[in-house]
C-alpha cells in the first residue's frame, strides 16, 4: 500500500510518500523560512499565499523522488488542524481535489498525531538501516509524548498506537498555559536581534555561555497541574535586558549585518542565552519527570521543533534513558513539521476505512483528546 501525506499546517509545504506506513520513499519539503525571516515570525496570510504556489510542485516532486505515479497511490492523508486557517485550506482543498481525481480515498489527520507518530517512524528508519528487524510501535507504549515546537507545547500519555483510530488512546496531562516553547526561543532570539529561527540560533551560541550566570526561577503552577509556561521567562529575560544588557543590545541592532556577527556577541549575550536556554529546557524536563513518576510509562518520546535542541537531548537522556526509561527523539527533518509523519498517522485509518468525504474542513482547534 502506498500512501501520500501532504502537511500545510503553518510554514512549511510539504508532501511525502510512505510504503506500508512505515517505509518513507520521498519526504519534500518547502520551507518558507526566507518569506518570514523579516518578520521575526509566521505571517499567517503569507504563509497561504506560498503554499498555495508550492503544493503543486511539492506534490509533484514527492511523487517524483519515490519514483512512483498517481495511479499507484492507494490513499491521501492530509493534514486537517490544528494550525492557521489558511494555511490548512490549501493542503485540505488540494487533498480533496486529488482524492476527487485520482478516485483514492480520503484520510483527516491531526497535526499534533502526526507528531507522534514521527518517533516511531525514526526508530524504524534506523533499524532498518542498521539491518535489523524494526521492534513492532507498540513496544514503546503507553508512552509519555512531548510535542514542543513554535505553535504547541503538550505532554500527552497515549497508550498505543494500533486498533485504527480511536481518540480514547490520547490523554492531554500538560499543556502550555501561555506561550509555546519555540514561541519563546523565537521571541528571545528577536529581542537580542539574533534572527529567525532564534530556536535553532539560541541552541548553537548558548555553547559559549554560562548557563549559570543568570537565575531566572521556573514558572511555579500552583494548582498541582502538569502545566507548562514560558511568558514568565520570556519577560525575566526582558527585565534582565533592560536592567543591564541595553546598550549591548543596542549595539548588536546596528551590527547585525556585519561579517562574523555571532562570533563577536559580548560575553553577557552568551551568557544570558545558555541561563534562558537551561530554564526553558529544565521546565520541560521538570513536568514530563513528574509525569513519568506518576504514570510509569514504557517510554518517553519529544517531537516537534524544539527537539532538535541539542540541551533537550542531552538533559532527557540524562534524565530518563540514562535512568532505564527510554528517550527516542526523531532526527530533525521528522522534528519539525513533514509529511511522512501525516502519512504514517494517517495509514492505519486508511487500512481501518476510517475516510473523510469532500465536505472534510480544516480544523484550527482540532483536538487528539476528548
Ligand atoms: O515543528 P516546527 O518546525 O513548526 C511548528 O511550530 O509547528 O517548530 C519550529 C519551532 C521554532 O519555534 C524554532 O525556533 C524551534 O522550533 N526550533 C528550536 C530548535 N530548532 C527549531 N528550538 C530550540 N532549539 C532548536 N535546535
Ligand atoms: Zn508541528
Amino acid at each position: 500500500m502506498l500512501i501520500l501525506g501532504i502537511e500545510s499546517s503553518c510554514d512549511e509545504t510539504a508532501a511525502a510518500v510512505l510504503r506500508e506506513g512505515d517505509f518513507v520513499l520521498s519526504n519534500v519539503i518547502a520551507s518558507q523560512v526566507a518569506v518570514h525571516k523579516k518578520y521575526g515570525g509566521v505571517v499567517p496570510e503569507l504563509a497561504s499565499r506560498h503554499h498555495i504556489e508550492n503544493i503543486v510542485p511539492v506534490v509533484n516532486a514527492s511523487l517524483q523522488e519515490a519514483g512512483v505515479t498517481q495511479a499507484q497511490i492507494d490513499g491521501i492523508a492530509v493534514t486537517q488542524g490544528p494550525g492557521l486557517v489558511g494555511s490548512l485550506l490549501v493542503g485540505v482543498n488540494y487533498a480533496k481535489s486529488l482524492s476527487f481525481s485520482w478516485k483514492r480515498p480520503l484520510v483527516a489527520v491531526n497535526h499534533l498525531e502526526g507528531h507522534i507518530y514521527s518517533v516511531p517512524l525514526e526508530l524504524t528508519r534506523v533499524e532498518r538501516e542498521r539491518g535489523t528487524q524494526p521492534a513492532p510501535w507498540n513496544d514503546l507504549f503507553p508512552a509519555l509524548c512531548l510535542i514542543v515546537s513554535g505553535g504547541h507545547t503538550s505532554l500527552y500519555w497515549v497508550k498505543s498506537l494500533s486498533g485504527g483510530y480511536d481518540r480514547d488512546r490520547f490523554e492531554l496531562v500538560g499543556r502550555t498555559r501561555d506561550d509555546a516553547a519555540g514561541e519563546a526561543f523565537d521571541k528571545v532570539a528577536k529581542l537580542l536581534h539574533l534572527g529567525y529561527p532564534g530556536g535553532p540560533i539560541i541552541d548553537r551560541l548558548a555553547k559559549r555561555g554560562d548557563s549559570g550566570a543568570v537565575c531566572f526561577p521556573l514558572s511555579k503552577i500552583s494548582d498541582g497541574k502538569l502545566d507548562f509556561s514560558f511568558s514568565g521567562i520570556k519577560t525575566a529575560v526582558l527585565r534582565y535586558v533592560q536592567a543591564n544588557l541595553q546598550q549591548a543590545v543596542d549595539e548588536i541592532r546596528a551590527r547585525r549585518n556585519e561579517a562574523n556577527f555571532y562570533d563577536r556577541l559580548p560575553q553577557s549575550v552568551y551568557d544570558l542565552i545558555a541561563s534562558f536556554q537551561k530554564t526553558a529546557i529544565d521546565m520541560l524536563l521538570d513536568r514530563t519527570q513528574r509525569a513519568a513518576e506518576l504514570r510509569r510509562p514504557r517510554s518517553v518520546l519529544v517531537s516537534g521543533g524544539v527537539a532538535c535542541n541539542s540541551l533537550l537531548r542531552g538533559r532527557f537522556l540524562e534524565g530518563f534513558t540514562k535512568k532505564g526509561l527510554p528517550a527516542y527523539f526523531p532526527s530533525p527533518v521528522l522534528s519539525t513539521d513533514n509529511a511522512a509523519m501525516i502519512a504514517a498517522a494517517g495509514y492505519p485509518k486508511l487500512i481501518a476505512g476510517t475516510f473523510a468525504d469532500l465536505n472534510l474542513n480544516a480544523d484550527v482547534h482540532l483536538k487528539l483528546h476528548d
